[in-house]
């Protein structure tokens, strides 16, 4: 089990109860997976409380989801009442209920806060599932170039931090840090249809630096 219980008070305590999709999920998806249509599946893995269930709907596509926090998983399903069984939740690492393969996997900010080894087992087993040319939309994996990179402490292995007392991470358990050669190892095999790091200076209301991938990875 790689989910961390730390998100499941997260949401019941009533934090990162997003409610709009993230633009950046939007403008991905629009850019590079345009031919959905109702015969294609969408898998998003740790969709939190729905954030981007509205605009994946628009897409047409049959929606499928994997959330660790109950929870989140039954915010959404109580937001997306015709969806069903089709949010599940369970370890998205470990748990895979739906059969068939999917033409996209969609992860906005959720593979990301696991540790390597369980990152590399989750990415192998999630290739498995995903179509010849499917796409894996990747928004928001945690850069190097974040201030959380430093402050939080490590843990089993060199980029991955935990016990967070401030700012972001705080209260979210542990939190994976990318740079590009890593990015490109753990997706080997892939073709990158984009690759954008996102450095923001923030100056209020807490000075500091926010940075984050946004990646499109094709499989062969
Ligand atoms: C930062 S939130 C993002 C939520 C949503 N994707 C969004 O964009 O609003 C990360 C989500 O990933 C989920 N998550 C992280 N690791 C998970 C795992 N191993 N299995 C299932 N869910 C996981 C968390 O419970 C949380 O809902």
């Amino acid at each position: 089990m790689s989910f961390s219980a730390a998100w499941e008070d997260a949401f019941r305590q009533g934090g990162h109860d997003s409610r709009w999709p993230w633009s950046d999920l939007v403008s991905m998806t629009k850019r590079h997976a345009r031919t959905l249509d109702e015969t294609s599946r969408v898998l998003e893995i740790g969709c939190g409380a729905g954030a981007n269930i509205p605009f994946l709907l628009t897409t047409g596509a049959q929606y499928f989801a994997v959330e660790g926090s109950a929870a989140a998983a039954a915010k959404a399903r109580d937001r997306f009442a015709t969806l069903g069984a089709q949010i599940h939740t369970g370890d998205f690492i470990d748990d895979m209920p739906f059969s068939g393969e999917f033409d996209v996997i969609v992860d906005r900010a959720a593979m990301t806060h696991n540790d390597e080894a369980s990152i590399r087992r989750g990415l192998a087993k999630l290739a498995a599932k995903l179509k010849p040319s499917g796409l894996y939309i990747g928004i928001d994996w945690f850069s190097t170039k974040h201030d959380g990179f430093r402050t939080g402490e490590a843990t089993s292995d060199e980029r991955t931090r935990e016990h967070f007392t401030s700012g972001p991470f705080a209260g979210v358990g542990r939190v994976h840090f990318s740079d590009e050669a890593h990015l490109r190892d753990l997706f080997a095999g892939y073709e990158f249809l984009a690759l954008e790091e996102k450095v923001t200076e923030v100056a209020l209301p807490t000075r500091g630096v926010l940075a984050s991938w946004n990646f499109v990875a094709r499989k062969p």
